[in-house]
């Protein structure tokens, strides 16, 4: 018999407002210091019941025959750590929409890791506590928990322990994706050659860009927006810097990279400023692709509350 019951989770992509990058230690990460924010660019995933302990998934959209279709999938990787730590012998087929880049620094796959533990779980009907389903996240990767819990929060660690920050207002962003990809290790590893010999402080949330957070201005939050990877991710990719000019000449109130790049955000004042940005972004030539974002908006979340475990015990 072929699967009948599906859920669909909708994911955000995230950027980081602050990120505070440490010494390199010995696991090979790196402690950081980060405000992590959601915005409403998204990953689809549906998840289709098998009557097997099957694992698929087929992915589709933008840059989709960039991501993997086989067992080093994350989202598959989460769906078998899920399965093996409920002790269940289930199987899912997943079906991945892409909107968030590939390999862009907004947590693209980890987004999928996070739909596909949200979808299962449902699907599954297990009732996993929150507490548990953020346990496995963080070792699924270090941006995975964030995806859960969206918003705007602190993360700390290698940014999988995180606290939801004291955050006032609703932002408009403009994203310029980048034609290519950069590797998050390889991004960490050049940052830490620029920073060789140099000794380093415990990283720290900037105390501005809390305050400028708890008080809601858009002009104070552009100001205190900043990314010690940054100058890493310019290095590998120097037109990064041309494409942080644009912002700057047409008034974005900030821009940075995302994360570990290449994409990169721009603090916009209003809609309209938002629509005059990705224009001038757009005629720049200096992005792939230009989109206007909101932010905060929540983490991974059912989309069709009519398929969840209850409509589909109801049915069975
Ligand atoms: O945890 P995740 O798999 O997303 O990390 C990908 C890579 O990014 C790690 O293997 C590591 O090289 C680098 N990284 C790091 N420190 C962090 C997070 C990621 O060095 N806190």
């Amino acid at each position: 018999m072929t699967a009948t019951f599906e859920v669909t989770v909708r994911v955000p992509a995230k950027v980081n407002l602050g990120l505070a990058v440490g010494g390199p230690r010995p696991d090979g990460y790196h402690d950081l210091a980060t405000v992590f924010h959601a915005v409403s660019l998204y990953d689809d995933l549906t998840a289709t019941l098998r009557d097997d302990d099957g694992v698929t998934v087929r992915v589709e959209g933008v840059q989709a025959t960039l991501v993997p279709e086989d067992e080093s999938n994350l989202a598959v990787r989460a769906v078998r750590l899920l399965a093996e730590r409920m002790g269940i012998e289930a199987g899912v087929d997943l079906h991945i929409r892409k909107g968030i880049p590939v390999a862009g620094g907004m947590a693209g796959g980890s987004a999928d890791a996070a739909a596909a533990l949200v979808a299962c779980d449902a699907l599954w009907n297990l009732g996993l506590p929150r507490s548990e389903m953020l346990e496995l996240a963080a070792e699924l990767g270090s941006d995975v928990s964030f995806a859960l819990l969206g918003g705007t929060a602190i993360g700390t660690g290698r940014g999988e322990r995180l606290t939801p920050a004291l955050a006032r207002g609703d932002y408009h962003w403009v994203i310029a994706l980048a034609e290519f990809g950069l590797s998050t290790p390889a991004v960490y590893g050049e940052l830490d050659r620029l920073r060789a010999r140099r000794v380093l402080p415990e990283p720290r949330v900037p105390d501005r860009l809390m305050k400028a957070l708890r008080s809601g201005d858009p002009q104070a939050l552009g100001d205190s927006l900043s990314n010690d990877l940054q100058p890493a991710a310019c290095s590998l990719a120097p037109s990064l810097t041309d494409t942080l000019a644009v912002g700057r000449d047409y008034g974005a109130l900030g821009g940075l990279v995302s994360g570990s790049g290449p994409t990169v955000f721009f603090l916009a004042r209003d809609t309209e400023h938002a629509l005059d940005l990705a224009v001038a972004l757009t005629a720049s030539g200096t992005a792939r692709d230009v989109r206007r974002v909101h932010g905060p908006v929540p983490g991974a979340r059912l989309a069709d509350p009519h398929r969840s475990p209850d409509a589909a015990s109801r049915r069975s």
